[in-house]
């Protein structure tokens, strides 16, 4: 499947952010934990949300999409083997260990997969849960875990790992005392998850902070609940209109998940920010910004910096962008140099030296966040663009080629490989 993009537009209109995904998939997980019946009023149409659902049926947790409304049964839930077909397909199914120990004291599951951007260990996952207790045998490509001695208590992360965050926070929810998780990760997705357990009936205390207390409760029951609007997709918005330029309203995008993009692009564009919703106006060529750094939130994220890629290597000058968190996430750049970036890649770190013009040519998806990056630079280059490798944007934007189409974007999807 690919895209097709005829570029040299500029965007106008108005586009609305879908929920979160790196907040729904915790949030599928955790309802492992959880007696009764939920109804989530904002589901969006993602092939890893599709995976995280497949994951709960092998558990016979029960889910039924009408529209946008997604309900949740798990009254018949059954402990199972997350098998190897589907934790390849997305890593956040590794988030469903922490609810399985959590419910069951016992969970087996594959290695998850996830996108090539790096190595990708869970090595903070396993030592956080063998000190709560866990006897833990790797073998066969799965992970086996008995928490016949699990008990709650302090675990200190070595590094701020969402999932882990995660993982261990909804470990701890049904556990008698109190698992307090310090140096953690402070995404607005955790504290999220965190809001959802507790309409739930948990209590949780601390989320957003790098200190979580998780009481244990007896059980929880089902509620109706509205996700997060996503920060990334509504970042990338931005981004696209900040490189094509144009005038668009993105709406349902908090401006408080976002407030490191936004220093950076008030240099680039004009920015009118509302608690819910942000116009961008881009009419010139943006300056280059001298230095980037991705970092956990609340600094710059390294799920927006492919795009960041894209309008640096269209701005008048030079950045270097230093990427973090993942060892293997400069994919974009050699896809981007085919349309005439100026790149260089030097470990960790990317000099972007502006261009005036990018040019259509073939261009091939190396993870997700590459995709929406390549549409982007699709949509600003002169002449055609094709995309392969599309069904990996699929796992985190919903028809974005529709998305963008209403923008005025000369965008289409094709069978045609
Ligand atoms: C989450 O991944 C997100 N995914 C990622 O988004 C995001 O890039 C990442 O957090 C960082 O913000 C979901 O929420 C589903 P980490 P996660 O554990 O939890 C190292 C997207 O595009 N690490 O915070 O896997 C790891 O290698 C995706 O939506 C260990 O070394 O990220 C990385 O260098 C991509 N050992 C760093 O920590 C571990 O046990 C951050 O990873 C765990 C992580």
């Amino acid at each position: 499947m690919k895209l097709l993009i005829n570029g040299g537009c500029t965007l106008s209109g108005e586009i609305e952010v879908d929920a979160s995904k790196n907040a729904f998939l915790p949030i599928l997980a955790s309802t492992v934990l959880l007696d009764g019946e939920c109804c989530f009023t904002n589901y969006v149409n993602l092939t890893d949300l599709d995976c995280m659902r497949e994951i709960l049926g092998l558990l016979n947790i029960k889910s039924v999409l009408l529209g946008r409304e997604l309900y949740i049964d798990t009254k018949h839930i059954e402990n199972a083997k997350i098998t190897h077909d589907l934790t390849q397909k997305v890593r956040a199914s590794i988030f469903i260990l922490g609810a399985l120990l959590g419910r069951f004291r016992s969970a087996v599951i594959a290695y998850p997969g996830g996108c090539n951007i790096g190595a990708r260990p869970i090595d903070i996952h396993i030592k956080s849960f063998k000190a709560l207790g866990v006897r833990i045998v790797e073998k066969h490509g799965y992970i086996y875990c008995f928490g016949e001695n699990l008990h709650s208590g302090e675990v200190f992360l070595d590094f701020p790992s969402v999932g882990a965050t995660e993982s261990l926070m909804m470990c701890g929810i049904l556990l008698k005392g109190v698992t307090v998780i310090k140096n953690a990760a402070k995404e607005p997705e955790i504290v999220d998850l965190a809001n959802f357990l507790n309409a739930c009936g948990a209590n949780v205390r601390g989320a957003g902070s790098d200190k979580i207390e998780i009481v244990g409760v007896e059980s929880l029951h089902g509620v109706n609940y509205t996700v997060m609007p996503d920060r990334i997709v509504a970042g990338t918005y931005l981004l696209a209109v900040a490189t094509c330029g144009g005038d668009v309203l993105v709406k349902n995008a908090l401006a408080k998940h976002n407030e490191s993009l936004l220093s950076f692009l008030k240099s680039a564009c004009n920015l009118d920010v509302f608690s819910d919703r942000i116009r961008v106006k881009a009419n010139k060529r943006p300056s280059s910004i001298e230095k980037i750094k991705t970092l956990p939130y609340p600094a710059f994220p390294t799920d927006l910096q492919p795009q960041m890629m894209v309008l640096q290597s269209i701005s008048q000058g030079v950045c270097v962008l230093q990427e973090n968190l993942f060892e293997n996430r400069f994919g974009t750049a050699f896809e981007l140099k085919k349309m005439g970036a100026d790149i260089t890649i030097n470990s960790n770190l990317a000099c972007i030296v502006g261009v005036e013009k990018l040019f259509g040519a073939d261009v091939c998806v190396c993870d997700l966040r590459c995709g929406a990056a390549l549409v982007i630079a699709g949509l600003k280059a002169e002449g055609y663009t094709s995309l392969s490798g599309v069904e990996l944007i699929d796992r985190g934007y919903e028809a974005i080629e529709e998305k963008f189409a209403v923008l005025g974007a000369e965008i289409k999807r094709t069978e045609i490989e």
